[in-house]
Protein backbone atom coordinates (compact mmCIF):
# COMPACT_ATOMS: atom_id res chain seq x y z
CA UNK A 1 0.00 0.00 0.00
CA UNK A 2 1.55 3.14 -1.47
CA UNK A 3 -0.23 6.32 -0.56
CA UNK A 4 0.33 9.66 -0.68
CA UNK A 5 -1.28 10.83 2.63
CA UNK A 6 -1.45 9.61 6.34
CA UNK A 7 0.26 12.30 8.24
CA UNK A 8 -3.43 12.63 9.91
CA UNK A 9 -4.30 8.96 10.58
CA UNK A 10 -3.42 7.02 13.33
CA UNK A 11 -4.17 3.84 11.89
CA UNK A 12 -3.03 1.87 8.53
CA UNK A 13 -6.22 1.77 6.32
CA UNK A 14 -7.87 -1.65 6.01
CA UNK A 15 -7.00 -3.79 3.21
CA UNK A 16 -10.56 -4.39 1.40
CA UNK A 17 -10.66 -0.60 1.91
CA UNK A 18 -7.17 0.61 -0.02
CA UNK A 19 -8.61 -1.94 -2.86
CA UNK A 20 -11.90 -0.44 -2.89
CA UNK A 21 -10.58 3.16 -2.73
CA UNK A 22 -7.95 2.39 -5.50
CA UNK A 23 -8.38 3.30 -9.09
CA UNK A 24 -4.77 2.19 -10.35
CA UNK A 25 -6.15 -1.17 -12.29
CA UNK A 26 -8.06 1.23 -14.84
CA UNK A 27 -6.43 4.90 -14.35
CA UNK A 28 -2.77 3.14 -15.57
CA UNK A 29 -4.36 4.06 -18.61
CA UNK A 30 -3.71 7.55 -18.24
CA UNK A 31 -0.37 6.82 -17.20
CA UNK A 32 1.05 9.07 -20.39
CA UNK A 33 -1.05 11.89 -20.19
CA UNK A 34 -0.04 12.13 -16.65
CA UNK A 35 3.21 12.40 -17.36
CA UNK A 36 3.28 15.07 -20.20
CA UNK A 37 0.86 17.10 -17.29
CA UNK A 38 3.62 16.69 -14.97
CA UNK A 39 6.48 17.70 -17.34
CA UNK A 40 4.12 20.98 -18.40
CA UNK A 41 3.31 21.83 -14.53
CA UNK A 42 6.92 21.28 -13.47
CA UNK A 43 8.54 23.95 -16.41
CA UNK A 44 5.59 26.04 -15.37
CA UNK A 45 6.82 25.84 -11.82
CA UNK A 46 10.27 26.77 -13.37
CA UNK A 47 9.07 29.84 -14.68
CA UNK A 48 7.42 30.73 -11.69
CA UNK A 49 10.22 30.66 -9.82
CA UNK A 50 8.95 27.72 -7.41
CA UNK A 51 11.51 25.50 -9.01
CA UNK A 52 15.02 25.94 -9.70
CA UNK A 53 16.26 25.44 -12.72
CA UNK A 54 18.25 21.80 -11.36
CA UNK A 55 14.96 20.94 -9.29
CA UNK A 56 13.00 21.64 -12.86
CA UNK A 57 16.00 19.50 -15.04
CA UNK A 58 16.30 16.72 -12.37
CA UNK A 59 12.42 16.53 -12.51
CA UNK A 60 11.88 16.86 -16.38
CA UNK A 61 15.25 13.50 -16.84
CA UNK A 62 13.17 11.84 -13.83
CA UNK A 63 9.69 11.74 -15.81
CA UNK A 64 11.68 10.95 -19.09
CA UNK A 65 13.36 7.97 -17.40
CA UNK A 66 10.07 6.50 -15.79
CA UNK A 67 8.09 7.08 -19.36
CA UNK A 68 11.06 5.61 -20.93
CA UNK A 69 10.95 2.54 -18.51
CA UNK A 70 7.32 1.92 -18.71
CA UNK A 71 7.22 2.11 -21.91
CA UNK A 72 9.90 -0.92 -22.07
CA UNK A 73 8.47 -2.94 -19.58
CA UNK A 74 11.09 -2.49 -17.29
CA UNK A 75 9.18 -0.46 -14.75
CA UNK A 76 5.78 -2.14 -14.22
CA UNK A 77 2.52 -0.44 -12.94
CA UNK A 78 1.22 -2.74 -10.22
CA UNK A 79 -1.64 -1.79 -7.60
CA UNK A 80 0.39 -1.50 -4.29
CA UNK A 81 -0.43 2.52 -5.54
CA UNK A 82 -3.50 3.89 -5.12
CA UNK A 83 -3.33 5.68 -8.24
CA UNK A 84 -1.42 6.68 -11.20
CA UNK A 85 -0.94 9.99 -10.45
CA UNK A 86 0.62 8.28 -6.42
CA UNK A 87 2.50 5.60 -8.65
CA UNK A 88 4.25 8.53 -10.86
CA UNK A 89 5.00 10.82 -7.65
CA UNK A 90 6.24 7.76 -5.80
CA UNK A 91 8.74 6.30 -8.48
CA UNK A 92 10.36 9.58 -9.39
CA UNK A 93 10.49 11.02 -5.59
CA UNK A 94 12.25 7.21 -4.85
CA UNK A 95 14.38 7.94 -7.91
CA UNK A 96 15.75 11.63 -7.64
CA UNK A 97 14.68 12.31 -3.96
CA UNK A 98 13.63 15.54 -2.81
CA UNK A 99 12.85 17.70 -5.90
CA UNK A 100 10.27 14.93 -6.51
CA UNK A 101 8.15 16.18 -3.90
CA UNK A 102 8.17 19.64 -4.77
CA UNK A 103 6.31 18.71 -8.12
CA UNK A 104 3.10 18.60 -6.35
CA UNK A 105 3.19 22.08 -5.22
CA UNK A 106 0.52 24.04 -6.78
CA UNK A 107 -1.20 21.45 -7.68
CA UNK A 108 -4.09 18.55 -6.09
CA UNK A 109 -4.77 14.99 -7.88
CA UNK A 110 -8.22 16.91 -8.78
CA UNK A 111 -6.87 19.60 -10.88
CA UNK A 112 -4.42 16.37 -11.84
CA UNK A 113 -6.95 13.64 -12.94
CA UNK A 114 -9.20 16.41 -14.39
CA UNK A 115 -6.47 17.18 -16.85
CA UNK A 116 -5.76 13.80 -17.64
CA UNK A 117 -8.99 13.07 -18.23
CA UNK A 118 -9.39 15.82 -20.62
CA UNK A 119 -5.88 15.29 -22.28
CA UNK A 120 -6.78 11.59 -22.73
CA UNK A 121 -10.92 12.17 -23.75
CA UNK A 122 -9.25 14.55 -26.54
CA UNK A 123 -6.57 11.99 -28.10
CA UNK A 124 -9.36 9.50 -28.11
CA UNK A 125 -12.16 12.13 -29.62
CA UNK A 126 -8.73 12.42 -32.27
CA UNK A 127 -8.36 8.69 -33.14
CA UNK A 128 -12.20 8.05 -33.37
CA UNK A 129 -12.11 11.29 -36.04
CA UNK A 130 -9.65 9.51 -37.83
CA UNK A 131 -11.32 5.92 -37.67
CA UNK A 132 -15.08 8.18 -39.11
CA UNK A 133 -13.03 9.70 -42.17
CA UNK A 134 -11.94 5.96 -42.97
CA UNK A 135 -15.54 5.08 -42.74
CA UNK A 136 -16.77 7.97 -44.67
CA UNK A 137 -13.98 7.25 -47.57
CA UNK A 138 -14.69 3.67 -47.95
CA UNK A 139 -18.70 5.03 -48.05
CA UNK A 140 -17.95 7.55 -50.89
CA UNK A 141 -16.01 5.06 -53.02
CA UNK A 142 -18.97 2.39 -52.33
CA UNK A 143 -20.99 5.46 -53.50
CA UNK A 144 -19.18 5.72 -56.69
CA UNK A 145 -19.60 2.25 -57.73
CA UNK A 146 -22.91 1.69 -57.22
CA UNK A 147 -24.27 4.89 -59.10
CA UNK A 148 -25.97 2.25 -60.87
CA UNK A 149 -27.13 -0.44 -58.54
CA UNK A 150 -31.00 -0.11 -58.35
CA UNK A 151 -32.34 -1.47 -55.30
CA UNK A 152 -35.53 -1.57 -53.74
CA UNK A 153 -36.01 1.21 -50.92
CA UNK A 154 -38.21 0.08 -47.90
CA UNK A 155 -40.45 2.17 -45.47
CA UNK A 156 -41.92 0.04 -43.22
CA UNK A 157 -39.46 -2.88 -44.09
CA UNK A 158 -42.07 -3.46 -47.21
CA UNK A 159 -40.76 -2.03 -50.75
CA UNK A 160 -41.55 1.29 -51.38
CA UNK A 161 -39.83 3.09 -54.34
CA UNK A 162 -36.84 2.27 -57.16
CA UNK A 163 -33.56 3.78 -55.35
CA UNK A 164 -30.38 2.66 -55.91
CA UNK A 165 -27.52 1.51 -53.63
CA UNK A 166 -25.46 4.64 -53.52
CA UNK A 167 -28.78 6.44 -52.67
CA UNK A 168 -28.63 3.91 -49.50
CA UNK A 169 -25.11 4.24 -48.84
CA UNK A 170 -25.65 8.01 -49.33
CA UNK A 171 -28.28 8.39 -46.23
CA UNK A 172 -24.76 6.62 -43.98
CA UNK A 173 -22.39 9.08 -45.01
CA UNK A 174 -24.42 11.98 -44.10
CA UNK A 175 -24.53 10.13 -40.17
CA UNK A 176 -20.99 9.43 -39.76
CA UNK A 177 -20.41 12.72 -41.30
CA UNK A 178 -22.64 14.35 -38.77
CA UNK A 179 -20.37 12.06 -35.95
CA UNK A 180 -17.48 14.00 -37.47
CA UNK A 181 -18.68 17.42 -36.97
CA UNK A 182 -20.59 16.25 -33.60
CA UNK A 183 -16.88 15.50 -32.42
CA UNK A 184 -15.31 18.48 -33.71
CA UNK A 185 -18.28 21.08 -31.41
CA UNK A 186 -17.61 18.25 -28.47
CA UNK A 187 -13.53 19.21 -28.97
CA UNK A 188 -13.73 22.77 -28.96
CA UNK A 189 -15.99 23.22 -26.09
CA UNK A 190 -14.15 20.70 -23.49
CA UNK A 191 -10.68 21.88 -24.98
CA UNK A 192 -10.05 24.20 -21.55
CA UNK A 193 -7.30 23.41 -18.77
CA UNK A 194 -7.99 22.84 -15.59
CA UNK A 195 -4.95 22.73 -14.02
CA UNK A 196 -4.38 25.45 -11.90
CA UNK A 197 -7.87 24.95 -10.15
CA UNK A 198 -5.90 23.06 -7.07
CA UNK A 199 -8.18 21.20 -5.41
CA UNK A 200 -11.43 23.26 -5.37
CA UNK A 201 -9.88 27.10 -4.59
CA UNK A 202 -7.05 27.52 -6.88
CA UNK A 203 -3.59 27.81 -5.38
CA UNK A 204 -1.47 30.17 -3.27
CA UNK A 205 1.30 30.28 -5.19
CA UNK A 206 1.75 32.67 -8.55
CA UNK A 207 1.21 29.53 -10.99
CA UNK A 208 0.83 30.72 -15.00
CA UNK A 209 -2.18 28.86 -16.18
CA UNK A 210 -1.91 30.24 -19.69
CA UNK A 211 1.58 28.74 -19.99
CA UNK A 212 0.87 25.07 -19.00
CA UNK A 213 -2.58 25.79 -21.02
CA UNK A 214 -0.92 26.49 -24.20
CA UNK A 215 1.80 23.65 -23.39
CA UNK A 216 -0.94 21.19 -23.67
CA UNK A 217 -2.25 22.68 -26.78
CA UNK A 218 -5.37 23.76 -25.15
CA UNK A 219 -7.45 26.67 -26.20
CA UNK A 220 -7.23 28.72 -23.25
CA UNK A 221 -7.97 27.88 -19.23
CA UNK A 222 -11.32 27.16 -17.25
CA UNK A 223 -12.52 30.02 -15.96
CA UNK A 224 -13.92 28.55 -12.35
CA UNK A 225 -11.35 26.57 -10.21
CA UNK A 226 -14.86 25.11 -9.00
CA UNK A 227 -15.90 24.01 -12.00
CA UNK A 228 -12.57 23.10 -13.45
CA UNK A 229 -12.42 20.12 -11.00
CA UNK A 230 -16.04 19.05 -11.23
CA UNK A 231 -17.24 19.17 -14.69
CA UNK A 232 -17.26 16.17 -16.31
CA UNK A 233 -19.53 17.45 -19.12
CA UNK A 234 -17.58 16.85 -21.90
CA UNK A 235 -17.81 13.31 -21.01
CA UNK A 236 -21.08 13.18 -21.13
CA UNK A 237 -21.35 14.56 -23.99
CA UNK A 238 -18.63 12.17 -25.82
CA UNK A 239 -20.45 9.61 -24.48
CA UNK A 240 -23.49 10.88 -26.27
CA UNK A 241 -21.25 11.06 -29.59
CA UNK A 242 -19.91 8.09 -29.05
CA UNK A 243 -23.34 6.26 -28.49
CA UNK A 244 -24.42 8.20 -31.87
CA UNK A 245 -21.86 6.47 -33.92
CA UNK A 246 -22.92 3.11 -32.24
CA UNK A 247 -26.33 3.91 -33.49
CA UNK A 248 -25.82 4.44 -36.55
CA UNK A 249 -23.64 1.79 -36.67
CA UNK A 250 -26.52 -0.43 -35.39
CA UNK A 251 -28.86 0.50 -38.06
CA UNK A 252 -26.56 -0.13 -40.60
CA UNK A 253 -25.72 -3.53 -39.12
CA UNK A 254 -29.18 -4.72 -38.83
CA UNK A 255 -29.40 -4.21 -42.66
CA UNK A 256 -26.55 -6.19 -43.50
CA UNK A 257 -27.81 -8.70 -41.37
CA UNK A 258 -30.57 -8.69 -43.29
CA UNK A 259 -28.97 -8.22 -46.61
CA UNK A 260 -26.90 -11.14 -46.16
CA UNK A 261 -29.65 -13.44 -45.03
CA UNK A 262 -30.63 -16.37 -47.48
CA UNK A 263 -33.81 -14.42 -48.49
CA UNK A 264 -32.20 -11.27 -49.73
CA UNK A 265 -28.82 -12.06 -50.58
CA UNK A 266 -27.87 -8.35 -51.11
CA UNK A 267 -24.39 -8.51 -50.17
CA UNK A 268 -22.23 -11.50 -49.24
CA UNK A 269 -20.05 -10.67 -46.76
CA UNK A 270 -16.17 -11.86 -46.99
CA UNK A 271 -15.07 -15.45 -45.17
CA UNK A 272 -12.18 -13.15 -43.13
CA UNK A 273 -15.44 -11.44 -41.60
CA UNK A 274 -18.05 -13.92 -41.21
CA UNK A 275 -17.80 -16.54 -38.51
CA UNK A 276 -18.78 -20.22 -38.25
CA UNK A 277 -21.20 -22.74 -36.53
CA UNK A 278 -19.61 -25.62 -34.63
CA UNK A 279 -22.89 -28.00 -35.15
CA UNK A 280 -24.34 -26.44 -38.67
CA UNK A 281 -21.30 -27.20 -41.11
CA UNK A 282 -23.29 -24.78 -43.57
CA UNK A 283 -23.58 -21.70 -41.37
CA UNK A 284 -21.36 -18.18 -42.40
CA UNK A 285 -22.71 -15.83 -39.53
CA UNK A 286 -22.56 -12.33 -40.12
CA UNK A 287 -21.35 -12.28 -36.72
CA UNK A 288 -19.04 -9.09 -36.81
CA UNK A 289 -22.58 -7.07 -37.64
CA UNK A 290 -24.27 -8.46 -35.34
CA UNK A 291 -21.64 -7.70 -32.15
CA UNK A 292 -21.54 -4.21 -33.74
CA UNK A 293 -25.74 -4.30 -33.05
CA UNK A 294 -24.95 -5.39 -29.68
CA UNK A 295 -22.14 -3.40 -28.55
CA UNK A 296 -24.28 -0.36 -29.01
CA UNK A 297 -26.34 -1.41 -25.84
CA UNK A 298 -23.15 -1.30 -23.52
CA UNK A 299 -22.55 2.30 -24.43
CA UNK A 300 -25.66 3.35 -24.00
CA UNK A 301 -24.94 2.03 -20.87
CA UNK A 302 -21.73 3.97 -20.42
CA UNK A 303 -23.33 6.97 -21.06
CA UNK A 304 -26.49 6.44 -18.59
CA UNK A 305 -23.95 5.43 -15.60
CA UNK A 306 -21.92 8.01 -16.22
CA UNK A 307 -25.72 10.72 -16.52
CA UNK A 308 -26.46 9.21 -13.23
CA UNK A 309 -23.24 8.87 -11.46
CA UNK A 310 -23.30 13.04 -12.39
CA UNK A 311 -26.67 13.76 -11.12
CA UNK A 312 -26.74 15.96 -8.00
CA UNK A 313 -22.87 15.72 -7.13
CA UNK A 314 -22.43 18.66 -5.04
CA UNK A 315 -19.90 20.59 -5.47
CA UNK A 316 -16.55 20.45 -5.92
CA UNK A 317 -14.87 17.07 -6.33
CA UNK A 318 -16.30 14.02 -5.01
CA UNK A 319 -14.66 10.38 -4.68
CA UNK A 320 -17.98 9.43 -7.30
CA UNK A 321 -16.20 10.58 -10.07
CA UNK A 322 -13.40 8.07 -9.95
CA UNK A 323 -16.19 6.08 -11.86
CA UNK A 324 -15.55 8.24 -14.71
CA UNK A 325 -12.80 5.97 -15.69
CA UNK A 326 -14.01 2.55 -16.48
CA UNK A 327 -17.26 2.43 -18.26
CA UNK A 328 -16.27 5.21 -20.48
CA UNK A 329 -12.77 3.87 -21.47
CA UNK A 330 -14.56 0.26 -22.73
CA UNK A 331 -17.04 2.38 -24.67
CA UNK A 332 -14.00 4.34 -25.91
CA UNK A 333 -11.94 0.96 -26.78
CA UNK A 334 -15.56 -0.55 -27.96
CA UNK A 335 -16.49 2.21 -30.18
CA UNK A 336 -12.81 1.92 -31.61
CA UNK A 337 -12.59 -1.51 -32.33
CA UNK A 338 -16.22 -1.39 -34.08
CA UNK A 339 -15.56 1.43 -36.05
CA UNK A 340 -12.66 0.05 -37.48
CA UNK A 341 -14.35 -3.87 -38.03
CA UNK A 342 -17.09 -2.39 -39.44
CA UNK A 343 -15.37 -0.74 -42.26
CA UNK A 344 -13.60 -3.66 -42.71
CA UNK A 345 -16.64 -5.99 -43.14
CA UNK A 346 -18.27 -3.75 -45.80
CA UNK A 347 -14.78 -2.90 -47.48
CA UNK A 348 -14.56 -6.31 -48.20
CA UNK A 349 -18.18 -7.27 -48.41
CA UNK A 350 -19.55 -8.35 -52.41
CA UNK A 351 -22.65 -6.65 -53.16
CA UNK A 352 -25.08 -8.23 -55.78
CA UNK A 353 -26.62 -5.98 -57.87
CA UNK A 354 -28.85 -8.78 -60.03
CA UNK A 355 -30.12 -9.47 -56.92
CA UNK A 356 -31.28 -6.08 -55.78
CA UNK A 357 -32.27 -5.22 -59.41
CA UNK A 358 -34.80 -8.22 -59.22
CA UNK A 359 -35.75 -7.44 -56.08
CA UNK A 360 -36.68 -4.05 -56.40
CA UNK A 361 -38.28 -5.50 -59.44
CA UNK A 362 -41.22 -6.82 -56.92
CA UNK A 363 -43.47 -5.10 -54.55
CA UNK A 364 -44.99 -2.81 -57.22
CA UNK A 365 -41.72 -0.11 -56.59
CA UNK A 366 -42.75 1.77 -59.68
CA UNK A 367 -46.30 2.52 -58.58
CA UNK A 368 -45.79 5.65 -57.58
CA UNK A 369 -44.03 6.29 -60.94
CA UNK A 370 -47.27 5.39 -62.64
CA UNK A 371 -49.67 7.83 -60.72
CA UNK A 372 -47.40 10.15 -61.49
CA UNK A 373 -47.93 9.08 -65.34
CA UNK A 374 -50.99 9.72 -64.87
CA UNK A 375 -51.16 13.16 -63.49
CA UNK A 376 -48.95 14.44 -66.34
CA UNK A 377 -51.66 13.37 -68.23
CA UNK A 378 -54.04 15.91 -66.38
CA UNK A 379 -55.21 13.32 -63.82
CA UNK A 380 -55.63 14.89 -60.34
CA UNK A 381 -53.00 12.96 -58.31
CA UNK A 382 -55.70 11.73 -55.68
CA UNK A 383 -57.45 10.30 -58.29
CA UNK A 384 -54.04 8.81 -60.03
CA UNK A 385 -53.75 7.03 -56.79
CA UNK A 386 -57.01 5.74 -56.38
CA UNK A 387 -56.28 3.70 -60.26
CA UNK A 388 -53.04 2.87 -59.33
CA UNK A 389 -54.61 1.54 -56.31
CA UNK A 390 -56.93 -0.82 -58.16
CA UNK A 391 -53.79 -1.45 -61.14
CA UNK A 392 -52.09 -2.88 -58.04
CA UNK A 393 -54.76 -4.70 -56.50
CA UNK A 394 -55.05 -6.54 -60.67
CA UNK A 395 -51.67 -6.91 -60.55
CA UNK A 396 -51.65 -9.22 -57.20
CA UNK A 397 -54.62 -11.27 -57.93
CA UNK A 398 -53.00 -12.30 -61.33
CA UNK A 399 -49.56 -12.65 -59.78
CA UNK A 400 -48.23 -9.84 -62.45
CA UNK A 401 -45.78 -6.97 -61.78
CA UNK A 402 -47.17 -3.36 -63.02
CA UNK A 403 -44.97 -3.70 -66.38
CA UNK A 404 -46.63 -6.82 -67.38
CA UNK A 405 -49.89 -5.77 -68.04
CA UNK A 406 -51.19 -5.72 -71.52
CA UNK A 407 -52.39 -2.59 -72.97
CA UNK A 408 -55.85 -3.26 -73.06
CA UNK A 409 -55.52 -4.19 -69.32
CA UNK A 410 -54.15 -0.77 -69.17
CA UNK A 411 -57.11 0.95 -70.68
CA UNK A 412 -59.80 -0.54 -68.66
CA UNK A 413 -58.57 1.43 -65.42
CA UNK A 414 -57.87 4.75 -67.38
CA UNK A 415 -58.09 5.55 -71.26
CA UNK A 416 -55.50 8.08 -70.96
CA UNK A 417 -52.72 5.44 -70.26
CA UNK A 418 -50.48 5.02 -74.03
CA UNK A 419 -47.60 2.94 -74.87
CA UNK A 420 -45.12 5.28 -73.74
CA UNK A 421 -46.29 3.91 -70.46
CA UNK A 422 -43.92 0.92 -70.05
CA UNK A 423 -40.97 3.68 -70.43
CA UNK A 424 -42.80 5.53 -67.73
CA UNK A 425 -42.44 2.32 -65.23
CA UNK A 426 -39.23 0.59 -66.27
CA UNK A 427 -37.38 0.86 -63.23
CA UNK A 428 -34.31 2.49 -64.36
CA UNK A 429 -36.11 5.39 -65.27
CA UNK A 430 -38.17 5.58 -62.19
CA UNK A 431 -34.74 6.17 -60.70
CA UNK A 432 -33.45 8.36 -63.61
CA UNK A 433 -36.23 10.99 -63.37
CA UNK A 434 -35.79 11.52 -59.18
CA UNK A 435 -33.46 14.85 -59.74
CA UNK A 436 -34.14 16.24 -57.14
CA UNK A 437 -31.17 17.63 -55.06
CA UNK A 438 -30.34 14.30 -52.53
CA UNK A 439 -32.37 12.26 -54.39
CA UNK A 440 -31.31 8.79 -56.17
CA UNK A 441 -30.93 9.77 -60.02
CA UNK A 442 -27.18 9.61 -61.25
CA UNK A 443 -26.89 13.53 -61.64
CA UNK A 444 -28.01 14.15 -58.15
CA UNK A 445 -25.75 11.58 -56.61
CA UNK A 446 -22.77 12.88 -58.89
CA UNK A 447 -22.97 15.97 -57.09
CA UNK A 448 -23.07 14.84 -53.75
CA UNK A 449 -20.17 12.34 -54.18
CA UNK A 450 -18.25 15.33 -55.68
CA UNK A 451 -19.62 17.36 -52.85
CA UNK A 452 -18.36 14.58 -50.40
CA UNK A 453 -14.99 14.00 -52.27
CA UNK A 454 -14.11 17.70 -51.60
CA UNK A 455 -15.23 17.42 -48.07
CA UNK A 456 -12.82 14.25 -47.52
CA UNK A 457 -10.29 16.62 -49.13
CA UNK A 458 -10.77 19.42 -47.25
CA UNK A 459 -11.19 17.69 -43.40
CA UNK A 460 -8.21 15.41 -44.63
CA UNK A 461 -6.06 18.34 -44.06
CA UNK A 462 -4.39 18.91 -40.45
CA UNK A 463 -5.89 15.57 -39.19
CA UNK A 464 -3.59 14.71 -36.77
CA UNK A 465 -1.66 11.21 -37.80
CA UNK A 466 -2.25 8.31 -35.70
N1 LIG B 1 -8.31 8.48 -8.48
C1 LIG B 1 -8.98 9.72 -8.30
C2 LIG B 1 -10.02 9.90 -9.39
O1 LIG B 1 -9.94 9.25 -10.34
C3 LIG B 1 -8.00 10.84 -8.35
C4 LIG B 1 -8.44 12.05 -7.59
C5 LIG B 1 -8.37 11.78 -6.17
N2 LIG B 1 -8.68 12.92 -5.38
C6 LIG B 1 -9.03 12.82 -4.12
N3 LIG B 1 -9.30 13.89 -3.52
N4 LIG B 1 -9.12 11.67 -3.53
O2 LIG B 1 -10.94 10.68 -9.29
Amino acid sequence: MAQLWGGRFEKSTDEEVFAFNASINFDKKLFKVDVQGSMAHAAMLCKCGILTEDEYRSIREGLEGILRDVESGELLITSEYEDIHSFVEAVLTDRIGDPGKKLHTGRSRNDQVALDMRLFTRADIDEKDGLLYDLLKCLNSLMQQHMDTIMPGFTHMQKAQPTTLAHHLGAYFEMFRRDRERLADIRKRMNYSPLGSGALCGTTYPLDRDMTASELGFEGITRNSMDGVSDRDYLVEYLTALSLIMMHLSRFCEEIIIWNSDEYRFIELDDAFSTGSSIMPQKKNPDIAELVRGKTGRVYGALMSMLVTMKSLPLAYNKDMQEDKELPFDAMETVASCIRLFTGMIETASFSSERMRSSAGGGFTNATDLADYLVNKGVPFRDAHGIVGRVVLHCVDRQKSIEELSIEEFKGFCELIDDDVYENIALENCVRRRITKGAPSKDAMSDVIAENTAYLDVSNEGRSPF
